[in-house]
């Protein structure tokens, strides 16, 4: 709905009606309208668009965890009960890429409870200052990476806007929710495809709703993880040893002293050795409350947290180092070690909830963080997706 069509509506309509009448007549048929041209710019994607034209092969994959120790489907799974929803967005009004992302917010709000994931093709946006704007039109609280686990580099500062994980290219990153391990994590991901993987290339960015996980998950497992919590320790080093991940990286500083308020604001006790190394714990339950929904929702990262998520990455092939060295692990809320087969069953579970969708360059997919799990399948040749997220 543009202000010329509303101005235009207004003038014929008002005749000689009261003023208060003149508001409830604008009222009445801007929303009428709305819901109009909601309907005229957004438009159902047919699945079999949604669908990859080859399978990625996900039992015994190289550089994917767990995938040769049993219960992980051959291939990843197609779109199923619409999830993700597709929309494509007809911009037959000609509104600026600011006002459709307005318009494409409205529907996630009202959209999400029932379809937690959506993807939103032919926005007209192709560029990563194309999804500046976008970003800078998303009401709500920007989130940074900071205290995040994956290596990535900030695209845009001002719009908040950063690289997917630029973790190395073949790995496949098993599905979570984003920093599901802090305090501070975000409500909503938004992913942008600036460029899609060649067919048959992989890259794909499966997604797993984690009320499905929970209800395919062994009972005994889940009540041990939720009676004993989990304990996650982190362990960073001073940039200066050259290794995979360090603090100044991970926080965004140089300064020591800036680390430990942001830690603790992250709920982590903080430990320095006398290299400059950092350690870091934390103590959390594995469900959370979702806000909206009320849902016990299954919330953590037992398995993508865990050294043995590490062991599996090319970076680490062939290194003999202690599950605690590594940059994240993960232990049972008492200090004891987490058997490897519950570690197992969760990852060959979500993998097995998982489905994988054909993104198109310009897709905009926006997921409820609390609701669904992301990963990455790894992939060869060029590839490349930006996300956003809020707080
Ligand atoms: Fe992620």
């Amino acid at each position: 709905m543009t202000t010329r069509v509303l101005t235009a509506f207004w003038r014929i309509s008002s005749g000689f009606k009261t003023p208060s009448q003149k508001i409830l007549t604008i009222n009445l048929r801007s929303s009428q309208l709305s819901a109009a041209t909601q309907a005229s710019i957004f438009e159902p994607i047919p699945r079999e668009e949604l669908v990859t034209k080859f399978k990625s092969r996900l039992r015994d994959r190289q550089f994917l965890p767990g995938s040769s120790g049993g219960g992980f489907p051959e291939f990843l799974a197609e779109p199923r009960d619409s999830f993700p929803l597709g929309v494509r967005v007809n911009n037959r009004n000609q509104s600026t890429l600011a006002e459709l992302t307005a318009k494409c917010m409205e529907y996630v709000e009202e959209n999400f409870p029932h379809s937690p994931a959506i993807l939103f093709r032919d926005l007209p946006a192709k560029t990563a200052e194309e999804f500046s704007i976008i970003a800078q039109a998303i009401q709500g609280k920007t989130l940074t990476y900071e205290g995040g686990t994956a290596f990535r580099t900030q695209v845009d500062k001002s719009a908040g806007t950063y690289t997917a994980s630029i973790d190395p290219p073949s790995y496949t990153i098993e599905p979570h929710n984003e920093m599901s391990f802090n305090d501070l994590f975000p409500s909503k991901v938004f992913f942008f495809c600036l460029k899609e993987a060649a067919d048959g290339c992989g890259g794909e960015t499966p997604l797993v709703k984690n009320k499905d996980l929970l209800s395919k998950m062994d009972p005994e497992v889940v009540q041990k993880f939720e009676e004993k919590q989990l304990r996650y320790v982190r362990y960073l080093p001073d940039k200066s040893r050259g290794e995979y991940m360090n603090w100044q990286h991970t926080f965004t500083t140089e300064n020591r002293e800036d680390v430990e308020p942001r830690a603790k604001q992250q709920g982590y006790s903080v430990t320095w050795d006398t290299n400059g190394d950092l350690y870091l714990w934390t103590n959390k339950d594995v469900f959370i409350r979702h806000p909206l929904t009320g849902e016990k929702i299954w919330f953590n990262q037992a398995h993508s947290h865990h050294g043995s998520y590490y062991k599996a990455m090319p970076t680490f092939l062939d290194t003999e180092i202690p599950d605690d060295k590594f940059p994240c692990h993960a232990y049972y809320g008492d200090g004891s070690v987490i058997e490897p087969e519950a570690i197992q069953h969760i990852r060959a579970t979500a993998w097995e909830c998982a489905v994988g969708f054909q993104w198109r360059s310009g897709d905009l997919l926006v997921m409820d963080n609390l609701a669904v799990q992301h990963s990455r399948i790894g992939f060869s040749g060029d590839r490349k997706v930006l996300a956003y997220l809020t707080a």
